[in-house]
């Protein structure tokens, strides 16, 4: 069997581990791996990787020593044109004649609406691998990239904390998660800091300020706010805005991560998680499955729908959230 894979959307660290788990397992079971540039944007325009020979098939070789590299060596992008049927029916063709007769896609919900769109027009198999540093996705507890990225955030945290503390500050440090709080939250109680704004919590103005009144009445000299992007506030700007507006006790700076959190070697946690998907992932294609992402749940290894994947909003521990109030005030 021929599979594709082929990496979409934001880029998330351990993308990498997962091809390399997809091409391992799959040629290890006697298969063949075409990689596809770029995502759906390279498939319509049908920019396959080539080794050295000129052969249009990934080897062993070719995923040698990616584990560790952050991005994705197939890199990625995000398609308006598959967007449409005709884009979809354009892509359907270009696998039916390259003899594709499975697909992986690596990405997060914008992927999975694609490989949705594309099983209207497409016979072939289809099973995707979580890869974006949201943690938003149904059907896996993880997603590959997310541990990584809430260690660069921690990491920035505990250096601002310094200034912060030597300066007598508040920093409003915003995150990515465009309609998640999962990078936030998970950063805010790893780096302990004071508060999280996050979309899944209401963002009160005015009960901020007199959290903050209280931390300085009891003395405490540097603050740490870590904003999640989606926030129904707009993030860590207008957020900083607001509460000089209502009489904020803090002099206060932001600093917006953004794709810093995308970026390096992802951490173990995720090469690990991305290995057993992209194994999982080709296992599931052997058996005939088709239209499901792999993901991890509570240790075990499971297939969920993709439809279901994007289906609503992951909603955050409520523990975690209850931990965090805990623990800061
Ligand atoms: O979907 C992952 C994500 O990192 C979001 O958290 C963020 O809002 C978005 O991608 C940024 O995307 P772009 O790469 O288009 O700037």
């Amino acid at each position: 069997m021929r599979i594709g894979v082929l990496t979409s959307g934001g880029d998330a660290p351990g993308m990498n581990a997962c091809i390399r788990a997809i091409v391992r397992a799959a040629i290890s079971r006697g298969h063949e791996v075409v990689g596809i540039y770029r995502g759906y944007a390279g498939l319509l325009r049908e920019e396959f990787f080539t080794d050295e020979n000129g052969l249009q098939l990934m080897n062993l070789r070719s995923v040698s020593d990616i584990s560790r590299r952050g991005g994705t060596i197939l890199h990625t992008s995000r398609c308006q044109e598959f967007y449409t049927d005709d884009g979809v029916r354009k892509a359907a063709e270009i696998l039916r004649r390259n003899n594709i007769q499975a697909l992986i896609p690596i990405g997060g919900d914008g992927t999975f609406r694609g490989a949705v769109a594309l099983a209207r027009f497409w016979d072939g198999q289809i099973v995707g691998c979580p890869g974006t540093i949201d943690n938003d996705l149904m059907g896996s507890d993880y997603t590959i990239g997310f541990a990584t990225a809430v260690q660069t955030a921690v990491e920035a945290v505990d250096k601002l904390r310094d200034t912060a503390d030597a300066h007598e500050r508040m920093f409003l440090v915003e995150v990515m998660g465009r309609h998640s709080g999962y990078i936030a939250l998970y950063t805010a109680i790893a780096a302990a800091a004071e508060i999280a704004c996050i979309p899944e919590t209401p963002t009160d103005i005015k009960e901020i300020v007199d959290r903050l009144r209280a931390l300085k009445a009891r003395g405490k000299t540097s603050v740490m706010m870590v904003v999640a992007e989606g926030d129904e506030r707009g993030g860590a700007a207008n957020l900083h805005k607001a509460l000089c507006e209502h009489g904020c006790p803090y002099e206060a700076r932001i600093l917006a991560l953004g794709h810093l959190q995308r970026g390096g070697s992802p951490v173990p946690q995720d090469r690990i998680l991305a290995s057993r998907l992209g194994n999982y992932a080709v296992d599931a294609i052997l058996q005939g499955k088709s239209g499901v992402m792999a993901g991890e749940q509570k240790g075990e290894l499971t297939l969920t729908p993709f439809e279901d994947t994007f289906a609503g909003h992951r909603p955050v521990p409520q523990a975690y959230v209850n931990l965090l109030e805990t623990l800061a005030t």
